[in-house]
Order: C-alpha cells, then structure tokens, then sequence
C-alpha cells in the first residue's frame, strides 16, 4: 500500500473512531464505555483493573492513618473492606477522591489516570461515585426531581441537555427508580423517606452519573434488617456493572455481599492485615485479636 492510501485509511478509521465513540457516549448506554474507543483522558480499564493504589501513606501529625497501603480493584468487582475503628478505611477512600492528598505511593483509575494529579471534581467527573454515611438528599424535592438534578449536574449530559428530558433521559431515572426500588415513591417528597430508602436513593443519584467506580462507606449503618438486605441486593445487581469498594462492620451484610465467593480485605492501622473468603479472614488469628475477636 502507498503513503496515501495508508493515510487515507488512518484518516478514515479514525472518523468512524470519532462516530463511534460519540454514539456511545449518547446512547446512554451503560455498557458502552468498557467497549468503546476512549477519548483523551477517559479512564482505560482494558487490563481488567478498575482502581489501583500502591504503597500509599498519609500521615496526621506523624501519625500514619494509611501506612504503604496497597490494593487493587478488578472491573466490576464488589470488594468489601472490613476494620477496627481507625484502621484507615475512611482515609483511603478520602484519597482515592482527592479529599485527602497521600505523602507518597500511586494511586491509578484504570491503567492510565493518576487520580493523585486531579482536583476532587475531576475525579467525581470521570467516573468514581461516593457514598458518605449520612444520607444527603435535597429533602424538599421529589424522589424523581432529586435524581434528575443529579442527572444535571453531570458535566457530559448538561452540555446535550435542553429544557426538557430526552426519552433516553426519562427512561434512565425509571431504570434507577427500579433499581433502587422507589418506583412508587417517585412524586414523594424525599424527606418523608426513610432512612433506608433515602440511603437508597443518595445511591440512585450516584447512579445518574454512571460511575464505573462506587465508593460506599458504611452503607447500612442505622438500617433496619430488612433495608440492609434489600441494599445487599441492590449491590449484588450492581456489581459488573460498575466496580464496588463497600466498607462496613456489619458481617451479616458482609456475608450476603461476599456469598462466601468473593475476597474481603481487613484493613489494620493504615496497611492491609489479611485477604481472602470472609470465612478465612474470619479464622485468621492476627485479624481476630485487632478487630473480630473484640
Ligand atoms: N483529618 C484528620 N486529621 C487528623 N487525624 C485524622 C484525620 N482523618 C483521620 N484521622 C485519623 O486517622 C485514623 C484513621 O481514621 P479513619 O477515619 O480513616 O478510620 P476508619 O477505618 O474509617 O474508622 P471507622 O471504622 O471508625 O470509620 C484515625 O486515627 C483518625 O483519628
Ligand atoms: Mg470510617
């Protein structure tokens, strides 16, 4: 072949490229971005791995709260993360947003963005969701007014968005109403919710955004037994989707959430003391004295 049929081609691949990628970007396809062709600074998890944190230390006045923490989060994987109190959980994911800023170590989202390099909105722009422990709902609004505020205030969608929601946009809040199981308290008011189902629908807000990564510290504090298994559920119909870090003390939750399948770090003054099945964790000797065995 000649230079320019070489050219050409180039040129030819990267306009369907280009039209590809923003077909996928406006479908609203949640599939899509694992697939599609990446724009310049969009997350790359074609390894496999979602988030991935290396040797990372944060000391408060000299006192390490993260201590060379190492860990790494395959796509679409639900990773609990278990603790005594001050094991540096909450430190962690105050990094891993930007809140905090680590001394040292790495911290990547997919393989190529250092989340250590971007402010705490650029990081909330590019896909990585939080969930604090307290509920924070606009509780005048309706159930259905809170999600679509949320579907606002994505950077992506405000730039296409008119007055009126597209169809697309009106069936991804049915789609989140489902998956949160507030269908029929749409037109509610948010504040007449419960504790649970306001939790719920803080979540649902994430979802609006569609992170590729959701950070949930905590979740089911102050949840009745029930709501606590109806959350399980949702995170369980979640995972794959989206990669999951749930923090929580509650090993009933944990339970349902690992099925006895899946890997659960215990994290102990700042580094991580075990992994593996909750079940192995549980028998580890070192992770009973600090913290199951109390
Ligand atoms: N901004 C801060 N200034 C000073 N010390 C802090 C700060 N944030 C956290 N710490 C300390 O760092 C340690 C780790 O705290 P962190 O909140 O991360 O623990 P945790 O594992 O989330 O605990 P818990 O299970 O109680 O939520 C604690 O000793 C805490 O007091
Ligand atoms: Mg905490």
């Amino acid at each position: 072949m000649t230079p320019d049929l070489l050219e050409d081609g180039a040129a030819r691949l990267a306009a369907w490229q280009r039209k590809k990628a923003e077909q996928a970007g406006s479908s609203g396809d949640r599939g899509g971005a694992y697939g599609r062709v990446l724009k310049a600074g969009e997350p790359d998890f074609a390894h496999g791995v979602a988030l991935y944190l290396d040797e990372i230390s944060v000391s408060f006045d000299g006192f390490k709260a993260l201590n060379k923490l190492s860990l790494t989060i395959n796509v679409g994987e639900l990773r609990c993360i278990i603790g005594p109190n001050g094991a540096g959980k909450t430190t962690m994911m105050d990094c891993i947003t930007g809140k905090t800023r680590p001394d040292s170590g790495k911290c990547f989202f997919g393989s190529t963005i250092d989340l250590l390099r971007l402010t705490e909105t650029d990081i909330a722009q590019i896909g990585i969701g939080r969930k604090f422990q307290k509920p924070t709902v606009y509780e005048q609004l309706s159930v259905f007014d809170n999600l679509e505020l949320a579907l606002r205030a994505d950077r992506r969608v405000r730039a296409a968005l008119f007055h009126r929601l597209s169809g697309a946009q009106l069936d991804r809040i049915g789609e989140v109403l489902t998956l949160i199981q507030l269908q029929r308290e749409a037109q509610r008011q948010a504040g007449l919710l419960s504790h649970g189902q306001k939790q719920w629908l803080e979540i649902g807000m994430l979802l609006m955004q569609d992170p590729k990564l959701l950070l949930l510290d905590e979740p089911v504090a102050g949840m009745t037994d029930e709501e606590t298994e109806r959350t399980a559920e949702l995170f369980l119909s979640l995972q794959g989707q989206h990669s999951l870090v749930v923090v929580e003390h509650d090993m009933k939750f944990v339970d349902q959430l690992t099925q006895g399948r899946k890997t659960v770090t215990v994290l102990h003054e700042g580094s991580v003391l075990a992994e593996g099945l909750l079940a192995e964790v549980q028998a580890n000797d070192k992770v009973v004295e600090v913290y199951l065995g109390r």
